[in-house]
């Protein structure tokens, strides 16, 4: 067993140290392993999503789901292009035979019954709809934003603000639900927040400036981005997603409040923009500190930051939340986007800035199809179902 008894504030990380090792134990005898749905299995994320559970040792993937036009064939054919025969696979890993001959079920009338988890893949306006029909029986871990703002609704991030899922029970007594929602971030949020969580605890943050470069599969297939607009190019605006970045940092670095999460009191201005990288989304961040600090002292927070976190063995969990680069020409979405299984965030570059006060800034560059979207969820599900909420 692996009990930890230094002093950490959160109760439920304490809790969850000593109780994980039995449990990891006991999950991974297949006869005990969550059943789980993937809604919207077809698309970048959800594919994604498969690659993550097909051998995961507490969970198994026991029904698959899309739209209308998937509905009713097999997965192998429902990922196949139906005028040119080419499979439309996004993933580097391969899909298992076993999930290849599962069939597609129709999301919209979905029987979830013996069903522990579902992982929704699907676009706001979708999930919408689909997520609290799901959640009036079944917990719900949703990559989309439909949910993301409401009082009730934590945004949780791995290692950030698990604390915040004490919401879920209040979500559930609210809305009368068996189940409940929980999203992630937006990809561009994810490796912010992260970077910004060990700042904000140690210095204290007056304000936060970023600019992204983000790679073009976090416009999924559809409506996706061109070749045509995006090779040799960078796209300047991407709709929506400022707006998103700043509200959710905001709500993720907030404080547990009656009924709700009271967001952290600091400005986000973000500049999102498209870059011709096919995975992988690198922001650069300045940002003004509360109190003064050395660039040592700034990267060895970084570096130290998310130790309890990962000493809970969770199976899809990084070595390190946060990699330090000291080669200034690092990290770089080709070498670096795929270590630690995607899972890491990477920092180079750190540099005080004259222009703040207190001012620091760096790169970061964060996966946002592993961490920012689908692997990510099954990080949070395996947290949820380590801490009993699945
Ligand atoms: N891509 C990323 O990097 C990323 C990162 C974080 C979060 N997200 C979020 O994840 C969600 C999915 O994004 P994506 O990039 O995977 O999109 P995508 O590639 O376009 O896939 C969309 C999926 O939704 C399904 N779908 C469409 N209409 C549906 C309906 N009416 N009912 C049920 N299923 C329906 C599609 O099924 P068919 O194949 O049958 O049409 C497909 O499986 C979005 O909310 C997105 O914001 C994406």
């Amino acid at each position: 067993m692996l009990v930890e008894l230094r002093e950490i504030d959160n109760a439920r990380v304490i809790s969850l140290t000593m109780f994980v090792a039995p449990l990891n134990t006991a999950l991974e005898g297949s006869r005990m392993k969550k059943r789980v749905a993937v809604v919207g299995a077809t698309g970048i994320a959800g594919q994604q999503a498969v690659v993550a559970l097909q051998d995961h040792p507490w969970f198994d993937i026991a029904l698959l789901a899309a739209s209308e036009r998937s509905a009713g064939k097999t997965y192998a054919d429902a990922i196949r292009d139906e005028k040119t025969g080419a499979r439309r696979w996004w993933c580097a890993q391969e899909p298992s035979d076993k999930v290849l001959r599962l069939p597609v079920h129709n999301a919209a009338t979905l029987n979830l019954r013996g069903i522990d988890v579902v992982f929704s893949c699907v676009e706001s306006d979708v999930a919408r709809i689909l997520e609290p029909e799901f959640a009036r029986t079944t917990p719900v871990i949703s990559t989309a934003s439909a949910f993301r703002y409401e009082d009730d609704v934590p945004i949780l991030v791995p290692g950030v603000n698990l604390e915040h899922a004490h919401l879920l029970e209040i979500q559930r007594k609210r809305r009368g639900w068996q189940g409940f929602i929980t999203p992630l971030p937006n990809c561009t949020t994810t490796g912010l927040v992260i970077t910004l969580k060990p700042l904000l605890d140690c210095f204290g943050i007056e304000r936060v400036l970023m600019t992204s470069l983000q790679g073009i599969s976090g416009a999924g297939r559809s409506p996706g981005v061109l070749a045509l607009d995006i090779v040799d190019n960078i796209i300047p605006y991407i709709v929506g997603e400022e707006e998103k970045v700043a509200r959710e940092t905001g709500k993720i670095l907030g404080r547990l409040v009656e009924g709700g999460i009271a967001a952290a009191p600091f400005p986000v201005s973000a500049t999102c923009t498209r870059a011709s990288v096919i995975e992988g989304h690198t922001e650069s961040v300045f940002v003004s500190l509360e109190r003064a600090t050395s660039v040592g002292e700034f990267a060895a927070r970084l570096r130290e930051f998310g130790q309890d976190f990962i000493r809970l063995g969770l199976p899809s969990a990084p070595q390190r939340m946060i990699t330090v680069h000291d080669d200034p020409f690092r990290p770089q979405p080709r070498l670096d986007r795929d270590a630690d299984g995607g899972m890491t965030t990477h920092v180079g570059r750190i540099r005080e800035d004259a222009a703040l006060p207190r001012g620091f800034k760096y790169v970061l560059l964060s996966h946002n199809t592993k961490m920012g979207a689908a692997k990510g969820a099954v990080l949070i599900a395996e947290y949820l179902a380590a801490e009993n909420y699945l």
